[in-house]
């Protein structure tokens, strides 16, 4: 039998709504590497077990390709011809890349200016359609709500139901890689489709496990993370200017509102946000201690996980998982930026000069 992996459908195909008859359309999504925390739990002095969940190595780098492989794969067993979505970059590129694998169109809205790099240079190269907006996120989206009631085209946003069904395997392989559910789960909030679809993959499961007692102490503390210029969940109504460095989650009128309240609530969980200073510090810290590079809205998780640590709200002896949300190659400007002060240098391409140049850094 063949050991290839073939995308988490196939995986978890018992718990996803597919038949022996769907075609199913992929590009060997999921299964990413759950990675300990090697050297920040000792910078920061504490003992906590502290894990990422690297979703930056999805086929186009982020999570949204968990959601998509579902999306994409029903909007073909219906018929479709054609998908549509709003984007702050990573839903475009995904929705880009599984429109070319099946063989139907992509339009894509993104608001003019404000995508990351990576992502335009992806979702152009997938060949997309692509419409730049003089709006943001929150107008591109309820275009795209609308228009869909004109043209015969499938949204693929994560108010497609069939996106967070897919996104809730992250929960699935988190339990199956560690044998349980971590004590906290701390993940960066947009428009609120992943926290979403991490409760309902760690409810279905705990469903499993027996009765209701045992459903919610076998689910993780849900810990909701935002920008400070984007966090409607921190002042509790809509923004209308959302505003931050971390692009992914410029987002003031999330669509999955009372699915994050759900989840925070059941999970006796909690909101916060930090400021683009903090969320740049959390991303340097995991390419400079970890190794890990991941775009500055996924290092949102990593900052709320150190502020709840340090002030004891996370409690030492805590198992705790942040999920990374896409790969920093996405954002390069704001990577480099982050290193203006680190010159490379530049030498003679002599021995002499390798060596003196290396000598002076040890
Ligand atoms: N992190 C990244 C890298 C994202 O791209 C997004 C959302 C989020 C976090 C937030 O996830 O919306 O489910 O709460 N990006 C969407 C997009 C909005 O268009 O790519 P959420």
């Amino acid at each position: 039998m063949s050991t290839r992996y073939a995308g988490l459908i196939e995986r978890y195909r018992n718990r996803l709504p597919v038949d022996d008859y769907t075609r199913i359309i992929s590009i060997g999504e999921g299964n990413t590497p759950l990675i300990q925390l090697q050297n920040i739990p000792s910078i920061i002095a504490k003992d906590v077990d502290i894990y990422v969940k690297f979703e930056g190595l999805n086929p186009t780098g982020s999570f949204k390709d968990r959601g998509m492989t579902m999306a994409v794969t029903k909007a073909v067993e219906n018929g479709s011809q054609a998908i549509i979505c709003a984007s702050t970059g990573n839903t475009s590129a995904s929705a880009a890349a599984y429109a070319v694998r099946a063989g139907i169109k992509a339009f894509v809205l993104i608001p003019d200016g404000k995508i990351a790099l990576g992502k335009l240079a992806q979702t152009l190269m997938y060949d997309a359609q692509i419409i730049q907006i003089n709006g943001n996120f929150d107008s591109g989206m309820s275009l795209v709500k609308e228009i869909s009631k004109h043209a015969p085209v499938t949204i693929v946003n994560s108010i497609n139901p069939f996106r967070i069904d897919g996104q809730k395997t992250a929960a699935f392989e988190i339990i199956d890689e560690l044998g349980y559910a971590p004590d906290y789960h701390c993940l960066p909030v947009g428009n609120a489709g992943n926290i979403t679809a991490y409760w309902k993959g760690y409810t279905e499961y705990a469903q499993d496990q027996g009765d209701l007692k045992a459903v919610v102490s076998k689910r993780p503390v849900m810990c909701g993370y935002q920008a400070a210029g984007a966090a409607p969940f921190i002042s509790g109504k809509m923004v209308d200017n959302p505003e931050t460095i971390a692009t992914a989650i410029r987002i003031g009128r999330p669509q999955s509102w009372d699915h994050a309240w759900n989840a925070q609530k059941e999970s006796a969980g909690w909101f916060d946000c930090f400021s683009d200073e903090k969320i740049l510090e959390a991303h340097k810290m995991l390419s400079h201690y970890e190794g890990i590079f991941c775009e500055p809205a996924s290092a949102t998780s990593l900052a709320g996980a150190l502020k709840d640590i340090a002030s004891g709200k996370i409690a030492e002896g805590s198992k705790i998982v942040c999920t990374l949300t896409g790969n920093g190659l996405k954002d390069p400007d704001t990577a480099i930026n982050q290193c203006k002060d680190s010159h490379p240098v530049t030498i003679d391409a002599t021995l002499d000069a390798v060596k003196k140049a290396i000598l002076d850094k040890m």
